[in-house]
């Protein structure tokens, strides 16, 4: 069976890109795929994070990975800091990356910029923390959304590089990002992706919002100029609510452009905000059921990181085998 690997930082209240962009597609991998997902504390404490927040938000994302449709019976689902042979194979791949390619990552430029008074070695580590996630688990497919395709390639390089100097040892990975679903940009302005920490809360719908919030969001989204409601290069901001509409009503792009010709933008813009609000409410409410059990919760999470620790211990002996580390 192909393998797939996929996480998620517990460093905010998931926002509906996290959603469409990544665990929802892992949903309807999990049936068909050896399925790894896990939540990467160890990624998140590379910004600031409050020590207690960052518990909480782990049990949150867990709950809320279940409530998503993720089932614990099927896939190994799992907090990255409980299995130790991330950071040990992140050690090894680090002597196989160039400073100059780490430090010419997008996301690493972009998050110094954004936390300049803390551009620690880890910010930088961050991709290549990334590629042992994958390359642990000989992942053949990572779902993801597209801001982390240049991740995902650094991972592919960082496989085959070891491969070429070490002899064949790891899976060389692909990317498996889904058009349309990729990028769901910010409500307040369309020309960035949707993220879990802007500043402005009407950028972003958090799968936590309730109804109302949820439809007062959508209500205050930027639309264009003009009242076409199509989706065109020069129409970002319609282009982006109809990708959502599409993502959560599950219809196409034209389907939806024929359902809302000739409509108003005020009336597009509830219709969204309500299917949106629609999908969402019981996921929530699942969400809070499973927070109510959480021994049921910590359990899971167990046997996540015990599926997790022989499939990743695995890869790591024939790594330190590889690489002439001392075994007696
Ligand atoms: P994170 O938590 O920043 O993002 C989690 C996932 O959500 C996707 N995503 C989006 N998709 C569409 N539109 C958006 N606006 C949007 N915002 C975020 C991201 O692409 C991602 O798939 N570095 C990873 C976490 C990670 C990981 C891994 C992923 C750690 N190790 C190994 C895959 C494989 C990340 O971006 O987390």
């Amino acid at each position: 069976m192909k393998i797939m690997y996929s996480a998620v930082q517990p460093s905010g209240e998931l926002t509906i890109g996290n959603y469409i962009g990544a665990v929802r597609n892992w949903v309807r991998l999990q049936n068909e795929y050896d399925c790894y997902y896990a939540i990467a504390d160890m990624h998140a404490i590379t910004v600031r994070q409050d020590p207690a927040e960052l518990r909480r938000r782990t049990l949150e994302l867990a709950a809320l990975y279940i409530a998503c449709g993720l089932d614990p019976a099927k896939c190994a689902l799992y907090v990255q800091s409980n299995v130790s042979a991330h950071a040990e194979l992140c050690w090894v791949l680090n002597t196989l990356t160039y400073v100059g390619e780490a430090s010419r990552m997008t996301q690493f430029k972009d998050k110094s910029q954004k936390h300049a008074d803390n551009i620690n070695m880890g910010l930088m580590d961050y991709p290549v923390l990334m590629a042992a996630d994958i390359l642990l688990y000989q992942a053949d497919f990572v779902p993801v959304g597209a801001d982390q395709k240049q991740h995902v390639e650094l991972a592919r390089d960082l496989a085959e590089r070891f491969n070429g100097r070490y002899g064949e040892t790891f899976r060389v990975p692909e990317p498996l990002i889904v058009k349309g679903e990729a990028r769901i940009c910010s409500l307040q302005d369309p020309s960035k992706k949707m993220s879990k920490s802007d500043e402005n809360p009407n950028a972003s719908v958090y799968l936590s919002d309730d109804r109302d919030t949820i439809l007062r969001k959508f209500k205050r989204a930027v639309t264009d100029s003009d009242d076409r409601i199509v989706a065109a290069e020069d129409k970002p901001g319609i282009t982006n609510l109809l990708n959502i509409y599409c993502a959560f009503k599950g219809c196409t792009m034209s389907e939806a452009e024929a359902y809302f010709a000739g409509m108003g933008y005020g009336e597009f813009k509830l219709a969204v905000g309500e299917t949106v609000a629609d999908v969402l409410a019981p996921i929530q409410a699942e969400k809070q059921r499973l927070l109510s059990e959480k021994d049921v919760l910590a359990g899971y999470l167990l046997a996540g990181a015990e599926r997790a620790f022989k499939a990743s211990r695995k890869t790591l002996s024939k790594v330190y085998r590889k690489v002439g580390f001392y075994r007696g």
